[in-house]
């Protein structure tokens, strides 16, 4: 039997495609046809009997099955092309009389029509086409869909994609505890994945808050010791909450402690990895610094392999790190909400 093959795009927070690729090509067997580096997605050839490991992809925001790809003209009567475009594809194959559907529209570039309009034709689009295939009517629901046509027009090249599943992956579904400032899972398994940690190590995440690292790493480590540190209680006891959610709570131990005198918990850890206050709520940016410089003081002490950290204040980060004489062995810049926060990988040297 030939293998069913179709396209996907999938996204991720820009600066980690990198890893969305490999684990793509890793666990789906899939072929990347393009990496859109910065831009958060990737485009990748996929046999449809591995479709089903959409669901086990830790480093993935959302999947789309690409529909068609084509040029298209800024000029406002490339609309019409728009609208022939779409009422070519068969979306009619994926619907029910039940579906109630919404149109997407994301556009880059300069064209003389705007996204509503993008989304008025391509709505009239499948509407029309459906009621031509189908003999019935679709009707729309933008708040609570169960069919979502995405179009993206990006300068000169619209892509029609159907979105597979509603929710974004990084909502794993084990947040019951919503921490303030609480770090997107993925990334948090992307630094996993760049601190190079082995099954069985030691990690430990000293400003644990919520728990994201140090569940992720439960998720992703079978026989390593998983600490969850922070100065707050409330925060501890939200993340044991988050863990229970997430079935590995006997995996973590979970203590309150302070992350500038480590030493006064831990004899020796392999792996730090932490996501520590960027200052922006403590609203000055000297206590930050504070924090960063008795906190590498004190991870010196402790850790015998590599620390990974997540901050915006990257530079003052590795100034701290070379003065101890530690070597950054990776950084790069990724996106978390609206912040650029950089991911930096350090060892002793
Ligand atoms: C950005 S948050 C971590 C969020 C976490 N990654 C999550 O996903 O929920 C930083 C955490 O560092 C903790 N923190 C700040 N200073 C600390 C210190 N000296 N020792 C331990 N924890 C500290 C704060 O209480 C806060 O929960």
């Amino acid at each position: 039997m030939v293998d069913e093959m179709v396209e996907l795009m999938l996204t991720t927070n820009p600066g980690v495609e990198d890893l969305l690729a490999e684990e793509v090509s890793l666990r789906l067997k899939a072929r990347i046809i393009e990496v859109k580096q910065n831009r958060g997605r990737i485009f990748a050839d996929v046999s449809e009997d591995y479709l089903y490991a959409l669901n086990y992809l830790r480093c993935m925001n959302k999947a789309y099955l690409v529909l068609t790809k084509s040029r298209i003209c800024p000029e406002y009567n490339c609309l019409k092309e728009i609208y022939e475009l779409i009422h070519s594809i068969p979306i009619h194959e994926y619907t029910s009389r039940l579906d109630k559907f919404a149109v997407r529209v994301e556009r880059v570039g300069n064209h003389e029509y705007s996204s509503l309009d993008i989304a008025r034709v391509a709505g009239d689009a499948v509407k029309d086409s459906v009621r031509s295939r189908r003999g019935f009517d679709l009707h729309v629901d933008l708040d609570y869909p169960s069919l979502v046509v995405a179009v993206d027009v990006i300068e000169d090249n619209i892509t029609v994609l159907l979105e597979l599943g509603e929710f974004s992956r990084h909502q794993r579904g084990y947040r019951i505890y919503d921490h303030p400032a609480a770090l997107s899972p993925v990334l948090a398994y992307a630094m996993l994945i760049l601190s190079g940690v082995q099954d069985g190590e030691q990690v430990l995440d000293p400003m644990c808050g919520g728990g994201t690292i140090a569940i992720e790493a439960a998720l992703l480590l079978e026989n390593s010791e998983i600490h969850c540190m922070d100065k707050s209680a409330r925060h501890i006891d939200g993340a044991e909450m988050n863990a229970k959610a997430a079935l590995v709570h006997n995996r973590i131990r979970f203590l309150v402690g302070d992350a500038t005198s480590l030493s006064d918990y831990f004899k020796e850890i392999d792996i730090i990895t932490t996501n520590p206050p960027y200052g922006i709520r403590l609203g000055k940016p000297s206590l930050v610094k504070q924090l960063y410089y008795k906190f590498v003081l004190s991870l010196e002490k402790i850790v015998k392999k590599r620390v990974t950290v997540i901050t915006t204040e990257h530079k003052f980060f590795e100034e701290q790190l070379m003065r101890i004489g530690w070597r950054i062995i990776h950084n790069r810049r990724v996106m978390h909400g609206n912040l650029y926060p950089y991911i930096i990988v350090a060892e002793p040297a």
